[in-house]
Formats: C-alpha cells, sequence, structure tokens
C-alpha cells in the first residue's frame, strides 16, 4: 500500500506529475468535480492545524468526496491510551485514506505500517512535513518557472522546522541549488541534515546574519521560531524575535525575490510585507489545497479505489 511519509517517496519525475495535475485541475476544477464521488478521507490530526487539515478537507470535499475528522488529540481514543497502530487499523475500516499529524516523530510511519489504506504524513513533530513541501513546490514552480539553479534562503527555526528539513531535501534533488542556511546559534540546520547535503556535494553556507545575504536570494523561506518543541519558556522567549521580516529590511532584496512562509506567522513577517508582490506566504495555502487534490487523487487510483 503506497503512503507519503517522507517527500523522498516521491520522485522527481512524480512530484513533476503531481504539479501538472495540480496545474490543471486549478484551470479546469469541473473536470475533477465528481473524481473522489463516494469515497472518503480520515483526517486524524493529534496536533494543531488550521492550513493542513482543512486544505486535506477542502480538497476532498472539492474532489466530491467525504471526510471524517479528529480534530485535538483528546477528542480521540488516544486520549484513553490507544495506539497508533490501533487507531490506523480502526480508521482503515472506516476510510479510504488517511491524512494524520501527530507530536510523535515517525507516527505516521507506524500508521502506515497498520493501515490498509494509504497514510499521508500532515506533520510528525519536528521531523518531516512532504504536504507542505508538496505546496512549497507548486508555488515555487508557478513563480520561478523552475527549481534548478535557484538560491534558497531558509531564515529561523531551521533546527525544529519541519517544513525546512522536508524543502531542502526536494530541492536537493534539483541541479545547482543553492542553500542559504540563516538562524541563531541555537537553532541551525541539524548535522544529519547537512551532512546529506555534503555526501551530494550541495553548496550551502550558514549565517546568522539576514541582512548581508539578503541581496543573493531568489527565494526568502521564512519560518516561525517552534514554541511547542522548546524544552524551555526562557529559551523560546530569548530566541522567538531573533529575525522580523520589515519593508525596509527589503531595500537590498532581488526585485524577482519571493518570500515564502509556511505560516503560521507570529512575529517573523511584519503584515506590512502583505501587500509586496514578492509575498508569495497566501499563495502558498492556496497551492496548498490544489496539491493535496493532486496527491488525494494520485493515492487512490494506486490503492484501487477510484
Ligand atoms: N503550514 C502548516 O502546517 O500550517 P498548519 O499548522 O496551520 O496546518
Amino acid at each position: 500500500m503506497r503512503s507519503l511519509i517522507s517527500i523522498l517517496d516521491l520522485s522527481v519525475q512524480e512530484i513533476d506529475e503531481l504539479i501538472d495535475t495540480a496545474c490543471d485541475i486549478i484551470e479546469n476544477p469541473a473536470k475533477y468535480a465528481e473524481a473522489c464521488r463516494g469515497r472518503k478521507l480520515a483526517t486524524l490530526f493529534f496536533e494543531p492545524s488550521t492550513r493542513t487539515r482543512l486544505s486535506f478537507e477542502a480538497a476532498m470535499y472539492e474532489l466530491g468526496g467525504n471526510v471524517l475528522s479528529v480534530s485535538s488529540a483528546d477528542s480521540s481514543s488516544a486520549a484513553k491510551g490507544e495506539s497508533v497502530a490501533d487507531t490506523a487499523k480502526t480508521v482503515s475500516c472506516y476510510a479510504d485514506i488517511i491524512a494524520m499529524r501527530h507530536p510523535k516523530e515517525g507516527a505516521p510511519y507506524v500508521a502506515a505500517k497498520n493501515a490498509s489504506v494509504p497514510v499521508i504524513n500532515a506533520g510528525d513533530g519536528g521531523h518531516n512535513h512532504p504536504t507542505q513541501t508538496l505546496a512549497d513546490l507548486l508555488t515555487i514552480r508557478r513563480e520561478k518557472g523552475r527549481f534548478d539553479g535557484l538560491t534558497v534562503g531558509f531564515c529561523g527555526d531551521l533546527k525544529f522546522g519541519r517544513t525546512v528539513h522536508s524543502l531542502i531535501g526536494a530541492m536537493a534533488r534539483y541541479p545547482d541549488v543553492r542553500f542559504v542556511l540563516i538562524s541563531p546559534e541555537e537553532l541551525k540546520l541539524p548535522s544529519y541534515e547537512k551532512d546529506v547535503l555534503k555526501q551530494k556535494n550541495i553548496p550551502y553556507v550558514q549565517t546568522t546574519d539576514l541582512m548581508e545575504v539578503m541581496p543573493e536570494l531568489d527565494i526568502l523561506y521564512m519560518t516561525r521560531v517552534q514554541r511547542e518543541r522548546f524544552f524551555n519558556e526562557e529559551d523560546y522567549l530569548r530566541l522567538k524575535d531573533s529575525y522580523v521580516l520589515e519593508p525596509k529590511k527589503l531595500a537590498a532584496a532581488r526585485q524577482d525575490l519571493s518570500i515564502m512562509h509556511p505560516l503560521p506567522r507570529v512575529n517573523e513577517i511584519s503584515v506590512a510585507i502583505d501587500s509586496d508582490p514578492r509575498a508569495c506566504y497566501f499563495k502558498q495555502v492556496l497551492n496548498g489545497k490544489y496539491i493535496r487534490m493532486a496527491l488525494i487523487l494520485k493515492l487512490l487510483k494506486e490503492a484501487g479505489r477510484i
């Protein structure tokens, strides 16, 4: 049974095909309006979410399907101690496909091993968030028209930011991509992620100074400091406003810069940036629905359920 746990579960060719399908859905929504009639998506969210859960649910409705939803850990039998494996076996009896978010790294993998329907990782702890990456890639394709040859700056919490880990993994497969890693010392990209870049000879630099590197960037991917992953509040309070993007800080930026953020934002992008034509983060939100429609279609087709 094909599931999606890491973005690397998809080949570059499959990602291209998903993006092409998403673009066709954008152009021809009526063609897909009945594609999942009679099928059910279960969204199992054991951690808070606005975009991912609602975009999955909107995606399934726009494909003509239905949705079963667990929107918090305390509203399911997980609160009584039920295991992820038993939850997955149970929900497989009711739904054709599952999207799961969980605070524990690896929980969607365990679910996929025990489910009899496809499981999609909708974010596991500080580990991975492959469908956010698909939304990011669709956004980059629509904004830049390509993936190769781009200089991508990641700024903020690169230690705990699962969207950063997944997008670096995905972009590292395209030629001539270069990464600029901008973070406080305490929130640097984990060594195991950098080791992969080193093994593949992919150029990257690390810095604490956003302004110094701003003119080089084709994409600036801002992230929030992940309060929920900190062991103590003091450290979070000290680091949370390390980077706040304001209009004056874009003075040296390229005119064709794309400013991205997986959202939610807290304080790291001023609302005054929202009206700048370079701001792409609400485009990412909308693209997230279309690419999740494409993914649901792909996995249900491969499972023989549509
Ligand atoms: N980008 C993202 O995962 O947002 P939510 O936490 O609101 O789902």
